[in-house]
């Protein structure tokens, strides 16, 4: 497949965008300061913190798991079964409990990732949302693939 330009220069912070590559979902997230600075505080609830399995570019294996820190670029398939997590950019909902600082809910089985699409330990999904390859061609231009 060929690789897909997306214009995000009227993406928000706490927004979420969907394009296609490869005939998959692909979401463009921005993510505000408050979902950065909560990022790090996950880390001894996720299986792969660190990204360690190869579920990444290069240039996006560190703690954001992007090349700028805000904006997130992943395929938006759960790594269990296929299905499409849900954003859930939310702080504490009621189904997710207090502890939950905005993510990805997969409806299939319950698989929860956090706003870097780090998977949390114990559930159904074994890794990591994929980060596709992509750079950016400026400031208003994503390259995905
Ligand atoms: Fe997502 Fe099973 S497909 S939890």
């Amino acid at each position: 497949g060929a690789p897909v330009e997306v214009d995000i220069s009227k993406l928000e912070a706490g927004q979420k965008i969907n394009v296609e590559w490869r005939g998959k979902p692909v979401w463009v997230v921005k993510r505000t300061p408050e979902m950065l600075a909560g990022l790090p505080k996950l880390d001894g609830k996720l299986a792969d913190p660190k990204s360690e399995v190869d579920h990444q570019p290069e240039y996006c294996k560190n703690g954001t798991r992007s090349i700028k820190p805000e904006i997130w670029v992943a395929v938006g398939v759960c790594t269990h079964l296929g299905c499409s997590p849900t954003f859930r950019p939310d702080l504490a909902p009621a189904d997710l409990g207090p502890e939950w600082l905005g993510g990805f809910y997969c409806p299939c089985h319950g698989s929860k990732f956090d706003l870097a699409g780090r998977v949390y330990a114990g559930v159904p999904a074994p890794t990591n949302l994929v980060v596709p390859p992509h750079k950016y061609l400026s400031d208003a231009m994503l390259l995905i693939g």
